[in-house]
Order: structure tokens, then sequence, then C-alpha cells
């Protein structure tokens, strides 16, 4: 049995939980959180009242003797907490993404990992999110010939959708700690990841981007394009682009976060339209507009995925099904510290070109650059500060609209809604 630990108890938790609940190989040991609070309610939720909380992360690391240790506190504090726990002997981290605020701190992680013999894994769940990996199946087998452009168009609407700690909103406005907004930097490595894995990529050559502030915690709208380098000199371009949409207004009910996600990638011999992520399951989910894969090649269109699972949490399980596997087994995580960094440096491309009004190097992003200055991701100036009050009011009115036209809104429970088959 592998001993687990989870630091920080926050909305994350939730969710990332689950892989371990299920799991036949590893047992759950402990968690730490310096709000003592949340972390017993947490487990209350879990059913794992009894478990031990630790205040302090390192008091817990150095007692537990664990194999593995998840880490879901805010980005800042990735870096010294896998520090620690490395040093500590811990055999597997587990890290939330993004990676770390820093570039920097990303190298550090990844050096410390590898002198210690560490199995370092960044958490991107969209890369098990079960439509997402059949679409991958069937753009490796050609549907569509050579992939061109990769569209992806990331809504945030105005809910209902699960409740979320306050808190959670209060370090996000801060960029010391966050090194980039939470919709670019933040949710939009999910984004950049699908854009690398999906188009079978390891990186972007160049960006160019806008993007706006609606408040300090909603960088958007935005627009960020990009190119993907040229393999062959005859090589056909390969470009991609990502919106961010703003949509406060839009009666949208999740079980998740309130944001959900449309992909479109052209080739040259067909298109392919992947309908939702976060948001699968909701209404949008069961209309016969919006099956979760649509191919259109050979002058036909056929739809996939219709028997696979469209709830997120899918997503969650399996990634940490992949990581269990690795420590049981040997092999590498998805991801690994080095593939986390870049998509890291690639969401950072896309604030500085924002930042500085150019098109911006994936050569550019560097620890070096980033003590410089000349590529270190700045806090936003000349936000609107009413903005984000501005818009939970909306989201507020927009929920008591679709409450009195029927909206049912069900979280999920533990001990049946969320346990499989
Ligand atoms: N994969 C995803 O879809 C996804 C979604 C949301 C958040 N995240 C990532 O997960 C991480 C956590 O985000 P969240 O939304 O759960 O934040 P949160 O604010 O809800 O939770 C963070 C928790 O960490 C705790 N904490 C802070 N400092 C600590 C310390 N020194 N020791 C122990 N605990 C400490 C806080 O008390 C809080 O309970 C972030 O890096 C975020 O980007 C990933």
């Amino acid at each position: 049995m592998l001993r687990v630990g989870i630091i920080g108890c926050g909305d994350i938790a939730n969710l990332n939980v689950l892989g371990y609940l299920h799991s036949q190989d590893t047992e759950l040991i402990a968690v730490s959180d310096i709000d003592i609070k949340n972390a017993r309610e947490k487990l209350e939720r879990w059913g794992l009242r009894t478990l031990k909380v630790y205040p302090d992360y390192r008091k817990m690391v150095d007692k537990e003797d664990l194999d593995i240790v998840e880490i879901l506190t805010p980005h800042h504090l990735h870096g010294p907490m896998t520090e620690y726990c490395a040093k500590a002997g811990v055999q597997g981290i587990s890290v939330q993404k993004p990676m770390a605020h820093t570039i920097t701190d990303c190298e550090k992680m990844i050096n410390i990992c590898k002198e210690k013999k560490v199995k370092l894994k960044l958490f991107e769940n969209f890369r098990f999110y079960p439509i997402y990996l059949k679409a991958k199946e069937l753009l490796d087998n050609g549907i569509i010939g050579e992939l061109l452009n990769f569209r992806i168009n990331s809504i945030m609407a105005g809910g209902p959708s699960m409740p979320r700690d306050i808190k959670s909103l209060g370090w996000r406005q801060n960029f010391d700690i966050t090194g980039g907004g939470p919709w670019v930097y933040d949710d939009g490595i999910h984004k950049f990841s699908m854009a690398l894995w999906l188009m079978g990529q390891k990186q972007v050559e160049k960006i160019y981007s806008w993007i706006d502030y609606f408040s300090v915690v909603y960088d958007g709208p935005s627009y960020i394009f990009w190119k993907y380098p040229s393999k062959y000199p005859d090589d056909p371009p390969k470009v991609g682009t990502m919106e961010i949409t703003l949509a406060p207004n839009l009666y949208y009910p999740s079980n998740y976060y309130v944001c959900d996600e449309f992909i479109e990638i052209s080739g040259t011999k067909g298109l392919v339209w992947i309908n939702q992520c976060t948001c699968g399951g909701n209404f949008v989910s069961n209309s016969p507009q919006f099956p979760p894969i649509v191919v259109c090649s050979n002058g036909e269109i056929n739809t996939y995925g219709n028997n696979l699972p469209r709830d997120w949490r899918y997503s969650f399980i399996k990634s940490t099904e992949q990581f269990i596997e690795v420590m049981k087994s040997g092999g590498e995580p998805i991801y690994t510290g080095e593939q986390g960094k870049n998509l890291s440096i690639f969401a950072k491309m896309a604030h500085i070109s924002d930042q500085q009004k150019r098109t911006v190097f994936w050569e550019e992003i560097t620890p070096e650059n980033e003590k410089n200055r000349s590529c270190f991701v700045e806090a936003p100036k000349d936000v609107d500060s009413a903005g984000l009050h501005k818009f939970f009011a909306r989201k507020r009115k927009d929920l008591r609209k679709g409450m009195k036209q029927g909206l049912i809104h069900k979280e999920l429970k533990y001990d049946k809604d969320l346990l499989l088959d």
C-alpha cells in the first residue's frame, strides 16, 4: 500500500482525492492545511473524518513516512513544498497545475527531484478526459490527415456551478503568488496542454496575444494566437488560437467550474469538433446538437464518444490512477516536470506578448529573463476595481432568473454520486 498525504484541502482537493478514494493500492494517511476547520470539513465530506490533520505540512511529511504527496496549494507554494518533500524522502510528488508561479521555480523543482530520484508529476487532468483521449486516438490514426489548425474557445459563463470558497479568489488576485492571470495562466494551462498534446507538438515557436482585464481575477476577454515550429522546410504552416470569452449572463449549469471548452481542429483531410469538457454532463451534453466529437472527412460527418462518460471527474480519477501505476510499476508520470514547465512557458508567452505588445518567442521565457525582468509577468494596471463586484451582481441576477425558469442545480454527494461502478 502506498501511503498518501494531501497538502492543501481547498476546492480542488474535492476532485484530486477521488482517485485515491477508489484505489486498492493507496491509503490516504493524513492531510495538511493551515485552515484546520476547512480540512476537517473536507474529511467529513469525503467520509474520512478520522484522518489526521496537520496545520504544518512539514510535520506531516516528517512523521508519516509518505510515498506520495499531492500538492494542492496556491501556485507560489508548489516550489518550496516540492523541495521540502523531495529532501524529506517522499518518492512521488504530484503538483497541481500550474507547476509554479515562475519558470525559475519550475526548474528548481525539476532539478531537486532529479537529484533525489523523485517522480515529479504535473497534474493536468484534461489530458485524461475520456472524450479527449478518444479524440486523440482518432487524430493519431489520421482521421483528418495532417493537423494544421487548433482553435479553442474557453467560455466563462454565468452558472450556477459548484460552490467555491471565496478565499480561493483572494490569493488569485496577487500576481506575485500566481505568476499570471486566472484564465490565461492558471486555467489556461489546461488549454495550452490540449493545444500541444492533441496537435502532437512539444512547444510553439511564437505567440501574439491581446488580454483584457475585466477584473484582476478575470483576465478576459482575450485572444491568443501562435505558430507551431516547422519540423521540415516544406511543412505546411501549423497554427493555433485560444479565445477566452466572458459571458457572465449566460445561463449554463455546471457541477464543477462554470467554464466550458469547445475545440475545432482542421487537418489536410477534414475537420474535428470536440464539444465540452469542464461542464460535460449538463444540458448541452444531453442535446443532439452537441455530440462529444464530430468528424467531417471523406465527404461524411460522423460522431464519436457517445458511449463515453461526459463528466469532468473522470479526468481527475484517471490522472491519479496513472500516477499510482507509475509509483507501483515505474515509468514516467503524465506530465513530467519538464512538460509541466513547458506549459508554464506557453502560458507566460501569452502574458508577455500582451504586456509588451509584440510577438514573443519560446526561447525568451527563461529564469534568466525572469531575473532581469525582460520576461517577467507583471500585475495588470488600471483594472476597474468594481469589475468583480459588477460581475458577481450580474451572476446572481442571472442565477435567480434561471431558478425562476426551472433551473435545477444538483450538488454532488460523495456517498453516492461520485462513486464509480
Ligand atoms: N486541475 C484543475 O482543474 C484545477 C482547478 C482549480 C485549481 N487548481 C490548482 O490547484 C491549486 C489549488 O487551487 P484551489 O482552487 O484548490 O485553491 P484554494 O484556495 O481553494 O485551496 C488552497 C488550499 O491550500 C491551503 N494552504 C495555503 N497555504 C498552505 C500551507 N502553507 N500549508 C497547507 N495548506 C495551505 C489553503 O488553506 C486552502 O485550503 C492551484 O495551484 C490551482 O491552480 C487546479
